[in-house]
C-alpha cells in the first residue's frame, strides 16, 4: 500500500501534489517524492521520511504544470532515498509512481538488465518505467507503450507516469485503487479522494483494466486494447473540512471527537417506523440467506464480532472470521451464505481475498464499508456505507463506532428477513436508545477523565483489557488501540479467560481495565477481583452502579443506555485513554511506526 497522486492543468503542480500527498500519508509514510515536468526534462525530488521531510529538502517549488507524487509504505526494499518513488528509466525520461505489488518483477528486471537497462533501487516498481521506455523504443507511441507495459505486469498496480517532453499523464489500474478527479481547469488522479478534495468533488472511480490519459484540456479512458470505455461521474459528499485536522492536534483526536456527527450520519434515515431501512436493500432482500459469515481484519474484525454476536442472538447461524485465515477457518459455503466484508477502507487485501474465495464457492456478498467506490463496494453484490466521513488517523476510531452501529442495524434487518430468525424482543427499545447514542457519546467526550487516568497509569508494565459478551470485542478493540499508538504492551481477553494463563503475568504493575456493558458483567467482576487479589489495579469502564463500583481503583463513566450500545460508549472512553497515554508518551499518534491505514498487501 502506498499513496499516489497525479495532476495536470494550468499553473504549477508541485504545491497541489505535496498537499495531496499529506492527505494520503495515512497510506504510508516511509518515504515521499514528486516528479514534475517543467519543459526541460522530468525533475524528480524524493527522500526517505515523511512529506514534511520532502518539503524541507526542496528549496522553493520545482515548476511544471504536470506531475506525479508518492508516499510509501515499504514492501520491496527498506525506506531509503533510492527506494523512494518516483522511479525512472535509465536516462530519466519516464517517471512512475506505483501502489501495489508486481509479482513478476524479478524476471522482468533480469530481462531488462540483459537488454542494458540500469537499475538503482530494490523496488518492484522500478521495472515499470524501464518497460515503458522499452516499448516506447519499439512502438514510438507512449500510450501504446503504457498499454504493453502494464499488460506485461503480474500482480496489482495503480500507476501514474509522466514522460519528458509530453503534455500528458498516463495511468492504469489493476487491483489497487485509483480515482480520477475532474475540476474545471485541472485533472487529478489519486489513490483516494481526500488527495484532491480541496479542488473538486467530481470523481470517476476507475476500474481494473482502465488506462487513462490526461492532457491539459481533456482526458480519455480506454481498456488495455485502446478501446474507449465509459465511466460515470460521481459527486463525493465529503466536506473538504472533513479531510483536514481542523483545530485538533491530531487527526485521531478530531476523529474521536466527531463521533457524534459520524454516528448521526450513520443512523440518519435508516430507522423508519421501528423498522430498519437500508436504502437499496429493501425488506425481504435477505430472505434466501440461511448463514452469515463476517470477514474482517483488525478493528473491523472487532466490529464484526460485535455484529456477529447480535446476529447469533437473533437465531441466525453466524461465523465471524479473521479474513487472513478464511481459507482454513470457514465452514461450508453455498448460495444461501451471505459473506459480509467489514472494511473501513474497502481495500484490505486479506478481506478482499476472503470475499473472493467465498463468492467463488457460491456465496452472496455484501460490503460494509466507509469508502464509496472502494474495491469491496464495487466487487460485492451489495454495499452498505457506514457514512463516517473520511478517517485519516491510522488508528480506526469513528469508523469502528459507525461500523458497529451499521452492523447492529443490519442484524435487525437480517433477523426480519431470514426464515426462523427472531428480531430482538426489545427491538423497539434498542432502536429508540440508538437515537440517543450520539448525545451519549457527546457526554462521554465532555466528561471523560481518561487523560488524568492515562497520566496515573503511565508507568505500568502491561495493560490488560477484559470484557464479556459484547464487552469482549470492546476489550479486544481497547487493547489493539492501546498497543497500536502507545507502543506499550496491551492485551485483550474474554473476562473468563484471564485465569486460564494470563493471570500469571498479573502484578501491581498490570492494570486490568474491565469493560462493563450491563450484560455478562458478573463474569467480568469475578475475574477482575481475582486479578485484584494478585495486586492488579482495576479500572472499571461502565455506567454508575456497575458491579465493580466497590472494588475498582478508578472508573471511566458512561451514561446509562441499552446494553447493546453500552460497549460503544465504553469504547469511546478506551479510545481517549489510548490517545492521552500516547500523547503523554509523545508518540506519533496519527502515524504509528510500521503501520499504514489500509493494508493492501497480504
Ligand atoms: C485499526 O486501528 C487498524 N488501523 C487496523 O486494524 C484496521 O482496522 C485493519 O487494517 C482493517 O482495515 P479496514 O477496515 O480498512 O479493512
Amino acid at each position: 500500500m502506498c499513496g499516489i497522486i497525479a495532476r495536470i492543468g494550468h499553473g504549477d503542480a508541485a504545491d497541489t501534489l505535496l498537499s495531496g500527498l499529506e492527505n494520503l500519508e495515512y497510506r504510508g509514510y516511509d518515504s515521499a517524492g514528486i516528479a514534475v515536468q517543467n519543459g526541460s526534462g522530468v525533475k524528480v525530488h524524493k527522500c526517505s521520511g515523511e512529506v514534511s521531510d520532502l518539503k524541507s529538502t526542496l528549496s522553493g517549488r520545482p515548476n511544471g504544470n504536470m506531475g506525479i507524487g508518492h508516499t510509501r509504505w515499504s514492501t520491496h526494499g527498506p525506506p531509503t532515498d533510492e527506494n523512494a518513488h518516483p522511479h525512472t528509466d535509465t536516462v530519466g525520461d519516464v517517471a512512475v509512481v506505483h501502489n501495489g505489488v508486481i509479482d513478476n518483477y524479478d524476471e522482468l528486471r533480469a530481462e531488462l538488465k540483459a537488454k542494458g537497462h540500469e537499475f538503482e533501487s530494490d523496488t518492484d516498481t522500478e521495472v515499470i518505467p524501464h518497460l515503458i521506455d522499452e516499448y516506447r523504443e519499439k512502438t514510438g507511441d507512449t500510450e501504446l507503450a503504457v498499454q504493453r507495459a502494464v499488460d506485461t505486469l503480474e500482480g496489482s498496480y495503480a500507476i501514474a507516469a509522466i514522460v519528458d517532453g509530453e503534455e500528458a499523464v498516463y495511468a492504469a489500474r489493476k487491483g489497487s485503487p485509483l480515482v480520477l478527479g475532474l475540476d474545471d481547469e485541472e485533472w487529478f488522479l489519486a489513490s483516494d479522494v481526500p488527495a484532491f478534495l480541496d479542488h473538486t468533488e467530481d470523481v470517476i472511480y476507475l476500474e481494473d483494466g482502465d488506462l487513462v490519459v490526461l492532457e491539459p484540456d481533456s482526458y480519455r479512458i480506454t481498456d488495455l486494447e485502446g478501446q474507449p470505455v465509459d465511466r460515470s461521474v460521481d459527486t463525493v459528499d465529503w466536506d473538504p473540512e472533513d479531510a483536514g485536522k481542523g483545530e485538533y492536534d491530531h487527526y485521531m483526536l478530531k476523529e474521536i471527537n466527531t463521533q457524534p456527527t459520524a454516528l448521526s450520519n450513520t443512523i440518519e434515515g435508516r430507522i423508519e417506523d421501528g423498522d430498519v431501512d437500508f436504502e437499496d436493500l429493501s425488506a425481504g432482500s435477505f430472505a434466501d440467506v440461511d448463514t452469515v459469515q463476517f470477514v474482517a481484519c483488525g478493528t473491523s474484525y472487532h466490529a464484526a464480532m460485535y455484529g456477529g454476536q447480535l446476529l447469533r442472538a437473533a437465531g441466525v447461524p453466524t461465523e465471524v472470521l479473521r479474513a487472513s485465515e478464511y481459507e482454513t477457518t470457514s465452514g461450508p459455503v453455498d448460495e444461501n451464505t451471505l459473506v459480509v466484508a467489514v472494511t473501513q477502507s474497502g481495500e484490505t487485501a486479506d478481506t478482499l481475498d476472503a470475499v473472493r474465495t467465498a463468492t467463488s464457492r457460491g456465496a452472496r456478498s455484501l460490503a460494509v464499508t466507509n469508502v464509496v467506490g472502494s474495491t469491496a463496494a464495487r466487487e460485492a453484490d451489495d454495499a452498505i456505507y457506514i457514512r463516517a466521513g473520511p478517517e485519516v488517523g491510522v488508528a480506526a476510531t469513528k469508523t469502528y463506532s459507525s461500523q458497529a452501529v451499521t452492523l447492529a442495524l443490519l442484524t435487525q434487518q437480517l433477523a426480519a428477513d431470514v426464515p426462523d430468525a427472531t428480531p430482538a424482543a426489545d427491538r423497539a427499545a434498542m432502536l429508540e436508545a440508538l437515537e440517543s447514542l450520539p448525545e451519549h457519546v457527546e457526554t462521554v467526550l465532555e466528561t471523560s477523565q481518561a487523560e488524568a487516568l492515562a497520566r496515573e497509569t503511565l508507568d505500568s508494565k502491561s495493560y490488560f483489557f477484559i470484557g464479556s459478551r459484547l464487552g469482549h470485542s470492546v476489550a479486544l478493540e481497547g487493547a489493539l488501540k492501546f498497543k497500536e499508538i502507545t507502543y506499550e504492551h496491551a492485551e485483550g481477553f474474554a473476562s473468563g479467560e484471564l485465569k486460564h494463563g494470563p493471570l500469571a503475568l498479573v502484578t501491581e504493575e498490570t492494570p486490568v481495565i474491565a469493560v462493563l456493558t450491563g450484560s455478562g458483567d458478573e463474569k467480568t467482576k469475578t475475574n477482575a477481583i481475582e486479578a485484584n487479589s494478585r495486586g492488579a489495579p482495576i479500572i472499571a469502564v461502565g455506567s454508575d452502579g456497575h458491579p465493580l463500583s466497590d472494588v475498582a481503583d478508578a472508573q471511566l463513566s458512561i451514561p446509562e443506555t441499552h446494553p447493546v450500545w453500552a460497549g460503544l460508549l465504553a469504547n469511546v472512553q478506551l479510545q481517549l485513554l489510548s490517545y492521552h497515554a500516547a500523547n503523554l508518551l509523545e508518540r506519533p499518534i496519527d502515524k504509528p511506526r510500521n503501520l499504514a491505514k489500509s493494508v493492501t498487501v497480504e
